[in-house]
């Protein structure tokens, strides 16, 4: 096996090669002063299970373009069979039309990648099941949710007062796999949006009085929902409210939002690499998933069952 990184999450990469104990592959990826992104497979790679491990968060665009132009370099390279893993697959938001004359850019980022080559795809927590249907070529979705679980298990132990709190309807059947694997109840916040990036929480559904609430969700981006879900949490009486998310994109003034919230603490994945501001924050903790995707990479090359990491 072949483990190749783009530069979206350099650290993520190793500590997966760690796990394998597979070196990265020497692999250039570099621009041209007008920023067109270049490849050089430095080692040869015909024959071989390749792994591209890129994800496609902050810049996105460019990091999208990174991972394409990598395939296409495997391919035009022999390389047996090329597995695009995203531990962060962006534009998955975008995966219907919200309005007319709108894209569905979740399915064109899917073509893109299938028609630059790519045999497979691995990511992590897509934001609807239902993506792993814009691929025409074998998917994984990965659950973090044993991860974080284990996590969550550590940090609050034998906590009967647990209640884990979906920020918004879309997100129930996330946040109840995870209430029923630590056997914890669930309460539900009824967000509205009135606009791209503001949310406003209307209503919460079940009673967190005196409970230590979790936010659960698979993208925290401007904060907004999980600060407002926090400070709504509060001011119904829950003794506190952390939050534990898939994937930190953190945008805007994210991070100092987080701050000053009502959150106790934001717990995210290492799927997006966090810049140093994110990464110092007192508040954000980093739990990686490294182990876990090198454990699924380690089963798709031994041709080994992917769901049993889940059961
Ligand atoms: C929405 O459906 C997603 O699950 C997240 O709740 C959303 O992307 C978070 O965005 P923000 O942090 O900007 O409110």
């Amino acid at each position: 096996m072949k483990l190749i990184a783009g530069n979206s999450n350099l650290k993520l990469a190793e500590a997966i090669g760690d796990h394998l104990d597979v070196p990265l592959t020497r692999a250039q990826v570099r621009r041209f002063s007008d920023n067109e992104v270049f490849v050089v497979i430095e080692e040869n790679v015909r024959g071989e299970d390749v792994f591209v491990i890129q994800s496609t968060s902050y810049p996105a665009n460019d990091n999208l373009m990174e991972l394409l132009i990598c395939i296409d370099a495997l391919t035009r390279a022999s390389a047996k069979r090329i597995t695009a893993v995203m531990p962060y697959f962006g534009y998955a938001r975008q995966d219907r039309k919200v309005g007319g004359r709108t894209p569905i850019s979740a399915k064109l980022v899917a073509n893109l990648i299938t028609r630059a080559g790519a045999n497979r795809v691995l990511t992590m927590d897509l934001h609807s099941g239902q993506i792993q249907g814009f691929f025409d070529i074998p998917t994984d979705n990965l659950l973090s949710t044993p991860v974080l679980a284990q996590d969550i298990r550590e940090n609050f132990p034998k906590s009967r007062d647990l209640m884990i709190v979906s920020p918004d309807v879309g997100g129930v059947v996330r946040a109840r796999a995870l209430a029923s694997r630590l056997q914890a109840d669930l309460a539900i916040v009824d967000k509205r949006r009135s606009g791209p990036g503001v949310s406003e929480v209307m209503n919460i559904i079940g009673d967190v009085k005196g409970r230590r609430c979790i936010l659960f969700d698979d993208i925290i981006d401007g904060g907004g929902t999980i600060c407002n879900a926090a400070a709504a949490l509060m001011d119904q009486g829950a003794a506190e409210v952390s939050a534990y998310v898939s994937h930190g994109v953190l945008s805007g003034g994210a991070v100092e939002r987080v701050e000053a919230s009502a959150l106790k603490e934001l717990v995210v994945t290492d799927s997006i690499d966090g810049p140093d501001i994110v990464r110092q924050s007192p508040k954000v903790r980093y739990v990686s998933v490294a182990s876990l995707i090198g454990e699924a990479i380690r089963r798709i090359a031994n041709e080994e069952s992917v769901s049993k990491l889940f059961d």
